[in-house]
């Protein structure tokens, strides 16, 4: 049965997610729209993936979840409660979100990490940034988890900065995850690694990936085909194989990559 009151959305979530004919023009007016009928449905627990070139929408499309940004049309739901009406501290205890431009401030590696969660013990952070493929480099770090980053501190690699900041999300241990690009910078085995482990952890979890490989998402129980805003094919990775000619192309032009 659909819930439809608030307070049972967050105190029972479940995560289901629907986006039901979105539009988004950054300014407002629908001529200049960025994203066009977005229609889909993440069910609890599934795997939601995405891909398209640059510029396709693919960002502003998750960057709605959160509320970064309002949709000019259409509306977007979560457990069957429009997102609007959602108070925000409690969309952002549920919807974790890891951004392709890992966001971390100087401070040490442990207080990056525990800034998903401040009252973490340190076995959780450890367990966390095991997870995102990071404990193992982390341990090597001068202080460790004490190593202080930033301007002042250890200088990291694009790839080691994208796994660090996906550690305090799982420390959060959200109902819902949207990953948005966020191991473009880290290495096919890496990236293998941590989306093995984390399909592990987050059996229950709702997850929306966004990724430039197909390798990234090719598991997912729905893949969207994003271009010019507009969804242009769905299906599973085998279904869009078979119907897509971008998503084909794609595939091909990362064979053996
Ligand atoms: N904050 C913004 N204000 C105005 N236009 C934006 C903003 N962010 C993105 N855009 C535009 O929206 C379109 C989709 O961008 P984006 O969602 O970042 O695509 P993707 O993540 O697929 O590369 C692009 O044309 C981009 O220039
Ligand atoms: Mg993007």
């Amino acid at each position: 049965m659909p819930r439809n009151t608030q307070q049972d959305a967050q105190d029972n979530f479940c995560g289901r997610l629907a986006f039901e004919h979105v539009s988004l023009s950054y300014d407002g007016n629908l001529d200049h729209a960025v994203l066009h009928d977005i229609d889909f449905i993440a069910e609890p627990g599934q795997t939601v993936g995405m891909i398209g070139v640059n510029g396709a929408g693919k960002s502003t499309l998750a960057s709605l979840i959160p509320g970064f940004y309002k949709a000019t049309g259409g509306r977007i739901t979560i457990d069957y409660v429009n997102i609007d009406t959602l108070a925000s501290e409690k969309l952002h205890q549920h919807v974790g979100m890891v951004l392709q431009q890992a966001l971390l401030f100087s401070g040490t590696v442990l207080e990056n990490i525990r800034y998903g969660n401040p009252a973490a013990t340190l076995e959780e952070v450890e367990e966390a940034a095991r997870l995102a493929e990071a404990h193992d480099f982390i341990s090597k770090l001068p202080h460790g988890y004490g190593t202080v980053l930033g301007q002042r501190g250890v200088n990291l690699s694009g790839g080691q900065k994208q796994r660090i900041s996906i550690a305090p999300t799982l420390l959060l241990k959200p109902g819902m995850i949207i990953l948005d690009d966020c191991t473009s910078a880290v290495d096919l085995r890496t990236d293998y690694r941590i989306r093995s482990s984390l399909r592990q952890v987050m059996k229950r979890t709702t997850c929306l990936i966004i990724a430039q490989r197909i390798a990234s998402i090719q598991h997912a129980d729905l893949i969207l085909v994003l271009d010019e805003g507009r969804i242009t094919a769905r299906g599973t990775h085998e279904t869009l194989l078979a119907t897509s000619q971008l998503y084909r192309d794609i595939a091909l032009s990362q064979q053996g990559a």
